[in-house]
C-alpha cells in the first residue's frame, strides 16, 4: 500500500488521527449498479419499482434507476411506457414528448414510440423513409407492472423475465397498503444494512435519539440471524417485563426488507405473529443515490390505521420526518442520518465489524457469491422458485407472555426466540388463514406450556 500510515497498531493509538488519514476503499463489486456491473446485472434480474403510480401524471416523468436515465409515461391509452431517456433520432429528451393515444411523440421532429420502444411513425420524410426506420430503429424500452400504486419494471434481459413475486404480506385480507418513498443521498447498500442491523433499533431508534417507535425499543435482547431458502431474517428477542418480544426483520435478496411493526407491538402486550410495517424495495438511483420504494401495511397484522396519514409511512420508515432542519436532524437522528453520514459511497475498508454485524457480513457475501454467479451467466435464484404460491415471509412481531423462569434469562431469551421461529418455519408450506392459524396455535402453545431448559 502506497499510504505508510496504514497500520492495524495505528487504529488503536490515543491521538493517532494522523495514522488514520488514509482512503479506505469501498466494497465496489456490491456498490456498483450501472449497466454491465456485477451487482447492476444482479438488481437488473429481479423486478424494481421506479416510480409510484401517485407521481405519474398526464406529463411523462424523468426518473433515474441502476444508472440509467429514463422516462416513465402513460399514454392516452393508459398503458404505462419505460424508456431510455433520449430519442433515438437524434437524442431530444423525451421528458418533454407527448402522450398520444398511442405511446409518445418526441417533441423535436415528432417520432413516435409505443410502450415497448417500437417506432411507431417518422413524419415528414420521404417514401421508404419510414418503413426502413421502423426496421432497425427502436427506443429502449422496459416492461412494466402496476401493482397496488406502485409501478414495477424489469430492466434485464428480456428473455431472462422472470415472474413478478406475489409475497404473502401482499395478500393479507383487510390490509391497507399505502405506497411511500423514502429517499436517501448515498449508496444503496449502507441503506440496505440496516434491515439485518436489529440492534440498532435500540440505540439509534430509543436509546441515542428520542424514542421514535413504541416503547421497549430500548431494551437491547439476544439476536440470532437465519438462512431461509429466499433471504435472511434477524431476529432480535428482548424481555420487556413479564413478556418476550420476538421482532423478525428479514431481506429476500437482493433488495426487498421487511421489517416488524414500528407501533403496533411494544413488547408489553400479547401479540401472536403480527407481520411487517413495510415491505419495502431498496433500490439504486446510482452509485451515490438510493430510494427506497415500500408499502406501509395497516391493519390487525400491521401498523395501526390511525398512523395510515401523511407523516406515517415516513414515521414507519426511520421514525422521524424526511426533512427537517439541521439541529433537529442532529439532535434527533434516524435512519437518513446514520446512513447519510457515511457518506455518499462509505469507506467499507475502514468499518471494524463485530459479533452483532453477523447479518451485514452474511448477506453481503451471499450477495457477492450472486454478483459472481451472474457474471458467469447463471441465473439468479427468484423467491418464486422456493414457492409455488404467495412466498412465504417472516418480518413482525410476537409478543409472549414469559416471566423469567428463575434460570439464566438470555439463554432463556434466546430459547424462545429460536422456538417462536421454528413454529413459523414449520408451517410455511401452508398459506393464508390455514398458514396463520397453524402459527397461531404453536404460538399460545409455547406461552402456555413455556420452554423447558
Ligand atoms: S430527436 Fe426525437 S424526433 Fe428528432
Ligand atoms: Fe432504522
Amino acid at each position: 500500500m502506497a499510504n505508510g500510515r496504514r497500520t492495524h497498531q495505528a487504529k488503536a493509538l490515543p491521538y493517532g488521527g494522523y495514522h488514520q488519514t488514509w482512503v479506505g476503499q469501498n466494497d465496489a463489486e456490491l456498490t456498483r449498479v450501472g449497466p454491465g456491473t456485477l451487482c447492476g446485472e444482479v438488481l437488473r434480474r429481479y423486478w424494481q419499482p421506479v416510480a409510484m403510480s401517485q407521481e405519474l401524471g398526464d406529463l411523462p416523468r424523468l426518473l433515474r434507476i441502476l444508472g440509467e436515465d429514463l422516462v416513465v409515461f402513460r399514454d392516452k391509452g393508459g398503458r404505462l411506457g419505460l424508456v431510455h431517456r433520449r430519442c433515438p433520432h437524434r437524442r431530444a429528451s423525451l421528458e418533454y414528448g407527448v402522450c398520444e393515444d398511442r405511446g409518445i411523440r418526441c417533441c423535436y421532429h415528432g417520432w413516435r414510440f409505443d410502450v415497448d420502444g417500437r417506432l411507431l411513425e417518422v413524419p415528414g420524410q420521404p417514401a421508404g423513409v419510414e418503413a426502413r426506420m421502423k426496421e432497425t430503429v427502436a427506443l429502449g424500452a422496459y416492461p412494466t407492472l402496476e401493482v397496488k400504486g406502485l409501478i414495477f419494471a424489469y430492466l434485464g434481459p428480456p428473455e431472462e423475465k422472470p415472474a413478478f413475486p406475489i409475497y404473502d404480506t401482499m395478500e393479507i385480507p383487510d390490509q391497507v397498503m399505502t405506497p411511500y418513498k423514502a429517499p436517501f443521498a448515498c449508496n444503496w447498500l449502507q441503506v440496505l444494512d440496516a434491515i439485518v442491523d436489529p440492534i440498532h433499533t435500540s440505540f439509534l431508534h430509543a436509546r441515542i435519539s428520542r424514542q421514535q417507535f413504541s416503547e421497549g425499543f430500548g431494551a437491547l435482547g439476544e439476536i440470532k440471524f437465519y438462512e431461509r431458502p429466499s433471504g435472511y431474517l434477524g431476529t432480535f428477542t428482548r424481555r420487556v417485563g413479564d413478556h418476550v418480544w420476538v421482532r423478525t426483520n428479514e431481506l429476500v435478496l437482493p433488495n426487498f426488507t421487511q421489517a416488524g411493526a414500528a407501533f403496533a407491538a411494544d413488547g408489553t402486550r400479547a401479540r401472536y405473529f403480527g407481520r411487517t410495517a413495510f415491505s419495502r424495495w431498496v433500490v439504486p438511483v446510482d452509485d451515490e443515490s438510493t430510494v427506497c420504494y415500500a408499502w406501509a401495511n395497516f391493519g390487525e397484522r400491521g401498523d395501526p390505521p390511525e398512523w395510515n396519514t401523511w407523516e406515517g409511512p415516513q414515521l414507519i420508515e426511520q421514525g422521524e420526518l424526511f426533512e427537517r432542519p439541521y439541529e433537529e436532524r442532529q439532535r434527533f437522528p434516524a435512519d437518513l442520518e446514520a446512513t447519510e453520514g457515511m457518506g455518499r459511497i462509505s469507506e467499507h475498508e475502514k468499518e471494524n465489524l463485530v459479533p452483532s454485524d453477523k447479518g451485514i457480513v452474511l448477506y453481503r457475501k451471499r450477495l457477492r457469491e450472486l454478483c459472481r454467479a451472474t457474471e458467469k451467466g447463471k441465473r439468479p435464484a427468484q423467491p418464486t422458485d422456493h414457492w409455488p404460491g404467495p412466498v412465504p415471509t417472516y418480518g413482525g412481531d410476537t409478543v409472549l407472555r414469559l416471566p423469567p423462569n428463575g434460570s439464566d434469562d438470555a439463554a432463556y431469551l434466546q430459547r424462545i426466540g429460536q422456538a417462536v421461529m421454528e413454529a413459523q418455519f414449520e408451517a410455511e408450506g401452508l398459506t393464508g388463514a390455514a398458514r396463520d392459524e397453524a402459527v397461531i396455535v404453536r404460538l399460545k402453545r409455547i406461552e402456555a406450556e413455556g420452554i423447558g431448559e
